[in-house]
């Protein structure tokens, strides 16, 4: 199954689905990277795992025109799913119906618990004891849309911001490799009654935190 990744930032996400597809069991194929910033460092990440880049600039265009550029490069490459992975712009109906119920996005924290940016410090400052990490499908709202599967990760008395994110990160790369697999493999399906998913024998929609 061909998924497109889209970022803006580091990719630490997308290295950990290029890892994933590295194994050649593996039923997800990453065809594309497609970047709006230039700079981003998950561009030399695709880039070093030979994976085809696009930088699309989103600056002095419409949403819809963004997204309409963003729509025929993704066809280009053939993709059927599409993976958000830190990709910082909200998407229109425009991307949304080219790719009905296929497009999943990773949040880190517990949605509907702190949605939009700086998940992490939100449920910090909140004093949450327990918070984690979501993959859910997307729709045209800022972090919502069903909920696929989401990771737990502890709070740990001792712990800075810093640390507290660093592992929800560990968390986030178990996480999206497992649901992409999932979607690769059928498991994911928006049918008219609601997001129907069936995960493989064995695996649940809710990780803990093991270590
Ligand atoms: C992750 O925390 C993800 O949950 C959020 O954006 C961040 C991207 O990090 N949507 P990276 O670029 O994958 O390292």
């Amino acid at each position: 199954m061909r998924f497109g990744v889209l970022i803006s930032g580091g990719g630490t996400n997308l290295q950990a689905l290029i890892d994933a597809a590295s194994d050649p069991d593996y039923p997800a194929e990453i065809a594309v990277v497609v970047s709006n910033k230039q700079d981003a460092g998950g561009l030399s990440r695709a880039r070093a795992a030979g994976i085809p880049v696009e930088w699309i600039p989103h600056k002095g265009k419409e949403r819809e025109a963004f997204d309409a550029e963003l729509v025929e490069r993704l066809k280009a490459h053939r993709c059927e799913w599409i993976a958000l992975a830190g990709f910082m712009r909200l998407v229109t109906p425009v991307f949304l119906n080219a790719f009905e119920g296929r497009v999943l996005n990773i949040h880190p924290a517990l949605l509907p618990a702190f949605p939009g940016v700086r998940a992490q410090r939100q449920a910090y400052e909140a004093g949450v004891q327990v918070t984690g990490a979501t993959v859910h499908l997307v729709d045209s709202g800022m972090d919502a849309g069903p909920i696929i599967a989401q990771g737990a990760v502890p709070r740990k008395p001792e712990d800075s911001l810093r640390d507290l994110e660093a592992r929800i990160l560990q968390m986030e790369h178990q996480l999206y490799p497992m649901v992409v697999r999932w979607a690769a493999q059928g498991c994911v399906r928006m049918t008219d009654s609601g997001l129907v998913v069936q995960p493989p024998e064995g695996e649940v929609r809710g990780l803990s935190w093991a270590h």
